[in-house]
């Protein structure tokens, strides 16, 4: 790595496993307890909302007892070093990375913290709406407010910014994810298609690791100190 290198890196689930957050396809992660079309298509709110703002309000508050942990906060260090050479996107909607202190980033599934009125869209936090209707009602316009997630079937966020810094990518680092939900899992060959180095932190080799140079298996909070501390150094 160089100092003129553009990292642009991409987290998933895995990285806030260690901080208690579970994930949606390992073992007892979150898929194998609910049904994704039951919790997290537009279809599934249609025919159930009472369900789906359960599940998320359970999510959202477990999401507030939860901390950030080491590998969050090497990537706020490697932030700090590449300045503008830097974009951080996830796929994460827990707000870990926020909460480490994470500020060129893009949360491309959105966020637990936030929800937004199906009818008039003004976005609200979480903490400034009653939660104990079934189904939380807007205070702009009275109509049903939901989730501030994108669902299967939806269009991420961000789409048109993250193509643009997969283009400038030198080095494109996966960390966490299990490389099966598109359009995610397609940017590391995007990446790599522009001549980008592609690093992977992963405990189980991803799906799309034929797209990975450099694997490094195991726990993104134990692996990622001591590479970010190495790129920092390399680079100083
Ligand atoms: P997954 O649950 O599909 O994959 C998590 C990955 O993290 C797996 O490859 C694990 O091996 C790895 N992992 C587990 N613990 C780890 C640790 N301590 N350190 C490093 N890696 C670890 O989660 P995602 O890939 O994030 O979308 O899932 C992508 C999207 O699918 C999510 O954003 C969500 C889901 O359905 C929506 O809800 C729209």
């Amino acid at each position: 790595m160089t100092k003129d290198d553009f990292i642009v890196v991409l987290t998933g689930a895995g990285i806030s496993a260690e901080s208690g957050v579970k994930t949606f396809r390992d073992y007892d992660g979150l898929w194998e307890n609910h049904r994704i079309e039951d919790v997290a298509t537009p279809e599934a709110f249609e025919r159930d909302p009472v369900l789906v703002w359960r599940f998320y309000k359970q999510r959202y508050f477990q999401s507030l007892e939860v901390q950030p942990n080491p590998g969050h906060m090497a990537l706020v260090e490697l932030e700090k070093h590449f300045g503008e050479n830097f974009l951080l996107v996830t796929q994460n909607v827990d707000g870990l990375h926020t909460r480490a202190g994470s500020q060129r980033l893009l949360e491309m599934h959105g966020r637990l913290l936030t929800c937004f009125c199906v009818c008039c869209k003004a976005n609200f936090k979480m903490s400034e709406v009653d939660l104990n209707p079934d189904i939380p009602v807007c205070p702009a316009c009275s109509d049903s407010l939901r989730p501030d997630i994108v669902w299967f079937g939806e269009m991420p966020y961000f789409l048109d910014e993250i193509y643009v810094a997969l283009t400038k990518a030198t080095v494109f680092i996966s960390i966490g994810t299990s490389g099966m939900v598109y359009p995610a899992s397609q940017f590391i060959a995007m990446a790599r298609h522009k001549k980008a180095k592609t690093i992977g932190v992963n405990y189980d080799k991803p799906e799309n690791n034929m797209y990975i140079d450099e694997f490094h298996q195991g726990k993104s909070g134990e692996i990622l100190p001591v590479l970010v501390k190495q790129w920092i150094e390399e680079t100083m």
